[in-house]
């Protein structure tokens, strides 16, 4: 499938500004997720946050309204935030492995991952966040290990290329 998908999708010159990367997004068609969902839903936050919140998808309220992590377990994520004195808009920047709801909220696939994980890239060096925090376990597979065990290793933290990441349970 990952032999396929590599076939499949041209690969898209890295955004270098979140216009350029706004414009990607709405432009995408490289997954099939695209014509079951309303819109990409890209990010929200500050552009100058030094934490990084990755969820897995938007789910049909995150559709619905276009921004990510507002329903009911964002707005769980929120009063944790809020608890240790942040907040979404001044110092947090949120986003999610694919950008397109997955239909019924099921886990997006490795072929739909791979066909979306660029913009997360580009969001990631435009971003330069110190620390990302995945939340739940594909994400937390996705950017940490394959074999993250979420009930095992969440709160650790691992750093890779200068930033460091942890996982929580979604
Ligand atoms: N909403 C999101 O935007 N991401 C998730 O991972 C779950 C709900």
């Amino acid at each position: 499938q990952r032999q396929l998908c590599k076939g499949a999708f041209k690969p898209m010159e890295p955004a270098k500004t979140f216009d350029e990367l706004k414009k990607q997004l709405e432009d995408c068609a490289s997954c099939p997720l695209r014509k079951d969902c309303q819109a990409p839903v890209g990010w929200f936050g500050s552009l100058e946050s030094p934490l990084m919140i990755v969820g897995e998808g938007p789910g049909g309220v995150e559709d619905d309204y276009g921004c990510p992590l507002i329903g009911p377990s964002g707005q769980l994520l929120d009063k944790y935030l809020f608890a240790i004195d942040l907040d979404r808009a001044s110092n947090c920047y949120i986003a999610n492995i694919v950008k397109c709801r997955p239909p019924k909220n099921r886990d997006p696939m490795q072929t739909e991952q791979d066909a979306c994980i660029g913009f997360l890239r580009a969001q990631t060096k435009l971003i330069q966040p110190k620390i990302i925090v995945c939340l739940g376990r594909i994400a937390a597979m996705r950017l940490i290990r394959p074999d993250f065990k979420i009930s095992r290793e969440h709160g650790q933290f691992t750093e890779k290329g200068g930033i460091l990441f942890t996982a929580l349970y979604h």
